[in-house]
């Protein structure tokens, strides 16, 4: 079907695991982007819906349960609750926000699959599975520990060893535990239920790799390479006591694949929605309706799961429509390091919001202006502060308030009519007149980043007319052209709440509302009609506010303290080394002596030049510490130093020995020396 016969967009955004608050790295990756893709179609009158939901079932909401001491359901009711209010605050505009644990959601599943399975859709295959006898429960792969095949450390886990960071699986395991309760464990035979994808291998190859050679590079590079791969038959079965039974006679103890229950998510939300809420149409219209657009906003670890596996699940089942388009990102770091929920590496939503109150909107600009489009991307406190001052407060903000306050100066807050416009006006006018356009073409693209540059580009073009044009300085002498720049200025205000409302939605209405703009319509963007000429405008608000070093400083200790706690919690003693003897460590000389003077060596950001009285008439030793210490701290300072080592030549400077040293807390060196007054040249022994 040709793209311009849709007559409808169905936007779908993943179903965040139920096992934690949902934080920066989900939202640039998924939530932001698909929030902004609704708005604008909304805003062009299109007829769209947006799906959202938590995903309830699998093992890590499980894990976080026994970890918290409480049952699953509670798990799943705090986080859902959490993560649904989270997304409301901050304006992540869902039609329908639901859970999978809700009563459709398990009937529709289970109806799903029963249907694929009386239609002979999947094979049986029995499998041996690690079971711990004791629990009698079999166990999946996370929960499984044992010794590393590899580098023997002792708690490898199942699927990955955190050691070595070798990939495994838990049969190559050394003795094999439960990591919960340590019971050992047995393999028993177990018979789960499978997709054949490998059946659908020519169809999706057809499908992805001819006809949708639009989507994203990443996207369609891991669809290929998962093609190319050859695909097999995938369970969609487990056993575990938490998900939705496998509603077959015979299967009891065996509930149904998070993976393969969370997608069908999407569409049970649907139903949910417009069983209640007619008004949303009918939910069949949205799923099986050829003329309608499906959109599936993902991040990268999901890419497989939304390209391959569920749409052979829909294929399968027929009587759908699949996925146009699915816009997946890469990852977001955070300064320089992986997310992590389980090492709290990370900055919580709700959490943003209780410390940063009303600023929703800086984040996400932040976040859309270093959204993780094409590669991995990196979000700094530092880069939060810069785009908040130097672009919204001093272009976007600075702009609309000049604008609006001149007004009010001028002209009690009445709108001037708009006189003869001269050359640089028409040349100003012209630079915004594409926008429109190119904005909506970036969108549509799913080129946020890019787009959001273009409703900047018109901020900074109202900030520089008003610079260049000085209607200041005008006031004494001409007031026809301060009437023309004020209304110009006050057009482009007002094309700047159209062209922000997809990204920016609680400062476009807050300039909606100063510019007295009862409603926005994005086909009137690039025009300069927008405002009524002898309208009242509203006294001036700031949209935003100038976020002062203290904050950030605030921010970046917090992540300090993370990660010392991290460290700490961490720390494991390195294994001690091989047997020596006496003689062995005799052959070590090992002296204290005191640092006479201490400089950085230049050319060299880690190391520093030290002068050490070592009661023999004093050497030199390099030492590479210049990153923990400022030279001048450490003068005067008694330090161990090993004085039997040949001369080595580092940058140039002969080192005549090593200072001794150890890893503190926080991951810094910190210099070892005595405890008491000793003299320098004592041998330590
Ligand atoms: N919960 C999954 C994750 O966070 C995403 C599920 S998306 C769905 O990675 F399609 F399965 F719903
Ligand atoms: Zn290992």
């Amino acid at each position: 079907m040709d793209k311009k016969d849709f007559k409808r967009t169905l936007v779908t955004a993943a179903l965040p695991y139920a096992n934690g608050p949902v934080h920066i790295g989900h939202l640039a990756g998924v939530y932001v982007p698909a929030d902004i893709y609704v708005r604008y179609k909304r805003l062009q009158g299109e007829n769209v819906l947006f799906v959202g939901g938590s995903d309830e079932h699998g093992v890590p909401v499980t894990i976080r349960a026994r970890k918290e001491g409480c049952s699953v359901q509670d798990i799943v009711d705090r986080y859902h609750n959490l993560i649904k209010t989270s997304f409301e605050r901050f304006g992540i505009s869902f039609d329908v926000y639901s859970r999978t644990t809700s009563k459709i959601h398990h009937q529709f599943a289970s109806d799903f699959f029963k249907y694929l399975n009386d239609h002979g859709k999947f094979i049986q295959q029995e499998s041996e599975q690690f079971y711990d006898e004791a629990t009698q429960e079999f166990l999946t792969d996370r929960n499984i520990k044992g010794e590393c095949p590899v580098c023997h450390a002792a708690d490898a886990n199942g699927d990955q060893c955190e050691k070595c960071g070798s990939t495994l699986s838990p049969d190559e395991l050394i003795n094999p535990v439960n990591a919960i309760n340590g019971n050992p464990l047995v393999k028993r035979k177990t018979t789960h239920w499978y997709l054949p994808l490998n059946e659908y291998q020519p169809w999706l190859e057809e499908w992805i790799l001819k006809e949708h050679k639009e989507w994203r590079p990443n996207v369609y590079g891991q669809c290929k390479s998962w093609l190319d791969a050859d695909l097999r038959p995938r369970a969609v079965t487990r056993d575990l006591n938490w998900g939705i039974p496998v509603p077959v006679e015979g299967a009891e103890g065996k509930v149904l694949y998070v993976w393969f229950d969370a997608p069908i998510g999407y569409i049970s939300n649907t139903k949910e929605l417009c069983d209640a809420h007619p008004e949303y149409g009918n939910w069949e219209t949205w799923w099986k309706d050829d003329s309608t657009r499906l959109i599936h906003f993902i991040g990268k670890d999901n890419i497989v799961f939304h390209c391959i596996v569920f749409p052979t699940m829909l294929k399968a089942h027929g009587g759908y429509i699949l996925p146009d388009n699915v816009p997946s990102n890469e990852f977001l770091n955070l300064e320089g390091e992986k997310i992590s929920t389980s090492r709290n590496w990370a900055i919580w939503l709700n959490e943003y919001l209780d410390e940063f109150p009303g600023k929703q909107d800086v984040l996400r600009y932040v976040l859309t202006a270093n959204a993780p489009e094409t590669k991995d991307n990196d979000f700094t406190w530092r880069d939060y502060q810069a785009c908040n001052n130097n672009e919204l407060v001093a272009i976007f903000g600075n702009f609309v308030n000049r604008a609006v306050v001149l007004t009010h100066k001028y002209f009690d807050g009445v709108i001037p009519a708009a006189g003869e416009l001269t050359d640089y006006d028409r040349a100003t006018i012209a630079e915004f007149k594409g926008v429109k356009e190119t904005l909506s073409n970036n969108i549509e693209q799913f080129h946020f980043r890019e787009a959001l540059k273009d409703a900047m580009n018109l901020a900074r073009i109202g900030n520089k007319y008003l610079a260049d044009t000085e209607p200041w300085k005008l006031a004494k002498t001409d007031m026809k052209r301060v009437e023309t720049i004020m209304n110009v200025s006050l057009q482009i205000c007002a094309n700047l709440a159209i062209a922000f409302e997809p990204f920016l939605p609680f400062t476009a209405e807050k300039l909606r509302a100063m510019l007295g703009m009862a409603e926005v319509d994005w086909n009137k963007l690039g025009q300069l009609d927008i405002l009524a000429d002898g309208a009242k405008i509203e006294k001036p608000v700031l949209l935003f506010e100038k976020i002062e070093d203290s904050v950030i400083q605030a921010q970046l200790d917090k992540l300090a303290r993370i990660k010392q706690e991290n460290i700490i919690a961490n720390f494991k003693p390195e294994p001690v080394a091989k047997e020596c003897t006496f003689d062995d460590f005799m052959k070590l000389d090992i002296r204290v002596g005191k640092v006479l003077e201490c400089s950085k060596v230049k050319k060299a950001d880690k190391l520093l030049q030290f002068k050490i009285d070592d009661g023999m008439g004093g050497r030199t030793i390099v030492s590479g510490i210049a990153k923990f210490y400022e030279p001048a701290d450490l003068i005067g300072k008694e330090v161990c130093f090993i004085a039997n080592f040949p001369p080595r030549k580092l940058k140039g400077i002969e080192s005549q020995g090593m200072i001794l040293s150890a890893e503190d807390a926080d991951g810094r060196l910190v210099v070892i020396g005595p405890q008491g007054k000793v003299k320098p040249g004592v041998k330590v022994g």
